[in-house]
């Protein structure tokens, strides 16, 4: 792969920054927000609670001049990213009620935090009938501990701040998500005119103001694709300029390929990705930020299956994020399961098969092999991949990759 690619806006933090539109009846602008299944499909959630909404071009206006605090089962059972309107619905309305998320294949994904720190704003909970029902007579701020067993949480985190945003006093969450999507969201929100501090910190503080108004916003890069193209490079022994970059989310990505001996060079906000020689081999643990990040894990062992010698990862944030493993053994790649790690014995040739991709990042790191391996790879279910990646396979091929899409079998 040689060339160049440019990095689209970050799903993880357009998803929340789009709820947060909720919390005015004032129009908001947001910019660089990706083309993906997933973002199109907040826009319709937006859209059924009553705002209007349409993304062109990259550029979403939401007009959420009145809206409802009901959101269907049908609608957010499909993206478990949806939960993020109950933080926006509660703090501007004081009632949300939403379909319980159910768990997805990377782990059983509970809301119990988020449900902890809407209880600690003054909310009651009631879950009936599949349904999370929060109402609150008036949000209050409060002190709370938001981590949970593996970790802060991200999209609770950005649910708590929405709702305390237009609370009455002080809210603080300890343990707080400091994922660069979250910093992102506190921007948004104090153009919005809200009071926030420490964000990107283990402490967020939230000083409720009683109205929000409009705002303009762009959102952050993508630091997973932009991972994930540096990986893909790396894959392919190519050597490519990855644009609009921010190379300082990603600290953790960017050592780990350097152990795997990956040159990654900051000119600007361009990187420059190429491999020094052979692959080595690398441990990895995923982490919360600024550990490694369990959205990058399954590509990186795709890479790490090329490198001789040992890899250990271990997935400390989702139990079952392993999905990848047994479709990468039929590319040939040797790859055991130990508890919470996988062993990869690296350096065997791969070789093209078809592969069915079982979740988003599970099908970017098939891609990513797939590249890599002699022959010919067919990626299965890759609606899973158009939900993250904005034209991946457009962006892949403009660097040389040798990739097609084709129907859906
Ligand atoms: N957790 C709890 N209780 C909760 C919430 C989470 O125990 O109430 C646990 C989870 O089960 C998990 C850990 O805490 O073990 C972290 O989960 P988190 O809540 O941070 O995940 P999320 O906010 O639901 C976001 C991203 C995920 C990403 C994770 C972790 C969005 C829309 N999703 O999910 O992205 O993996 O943070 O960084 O922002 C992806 O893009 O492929 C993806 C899955």
């Amino acid at each position: 792969m040689h060339g160049t690619v440019e990095i689209s806006g970050s799903k993880n933090a357009a998803l929340p920054i789009m709820a947060a539109a909720l919390l005015t009846d004032e129009p908001c602008v947001i910019r660089r927000v990706p083309d993906l299944s997933d973002t199109r499909f907040m826009v319709k959630i937006l859209q059924s609670l009553g705002a209007s909404a349409s993304l062109e071009h990259g550029t979403l206006r939401v007009h959420a001049k009145k809206i409802k605090g009901y959101a269907d089962y049908d609608l957010v059972r499909k993206m478990r990213g949806s939960i993020c309107i109950a933080g926006p619905l509660l703090g501007r309305l004081r009632k949300a009620r939403i379909s319980l998320p159910g768990g997805c294949i990377i782990g059983a994904r509970p809301i119990n935090l988020h449900l902890k720190g809407f209880a600690a704003l003054g909310a009651k909970i009631k879950i009936e009938g599949g349904y999370v029902d929060a109402r609150a007579r008036k949000i209050v701020g409060s002190s709370m501990f938001l981590g949970g067993r593996a970790g802060p949480t991200v999209l609770g985190t950005a649910n708590i701040m929405m709702a305390a945003a237009l609370g009455e006093g002080m809210t603080v969450i300890e343990s707080a998500a400091c994922e660069p999507e979250v910093v992102d969201l506190a921007n948004f929100l104090i153009a919005m005119g809200a009071q926030i501090s420490g964000a990107g910190s283990p402490t967020i503080t939230i000083t409720g103001v009683k109205k929000l108004h409009g705002a303009e916003h762009e959102v952050i890069p993508d630091r997973i694709e932009t991972a994930t193209f540096a990986i893909a490079a790396a894959a392919t022994n190519g050597e490519i300029t990855i644009k609009g970059a921010r190379a300082e989310h990603l600290r953790a990505v960017l050592d780990k390929l350097q152990e795997a001996n990956v040159i990654v060079e900051r000119r600007g906000t361009d990187l420059r990705v190429k491999r020094r020689g052979k692959l080595k081999p690398a441990d990895i643990t995923t982490l919360p930020y600024s550990g490694f990040p369990t959205d990058v894990q399954a590509q990186m062992m795709s890479l790490l299956t090329l490198a001789p010698g040992i890899s250990i990862i271990t997935e400390r944030i989702f139990e079952s994020r392993f999905m990848h493993v047994s479709e990468l053994a039929r590319l040939g790649a040797d790859i055991e399961i130990e508890g919470p790690s996988a062993i990869v014995k690296g350096g065997k040739p791969l070789s093209g098969a078809p592969v069915m991709a079982s979740d988003l990042r599970a099908s970017a790191a098939l891609v990513i092999a797939g590249l890599a391996a002699t022959g010919s790879t067919q990626v299965n279910r890759i609606y899973h991949l158009d939900r993250g990646y904005e034209n991946m396979d457009l962006k892949l091929h403009k660097l040389g990759a040798r990739i097609q899409r084709v129907q859906e079998t």
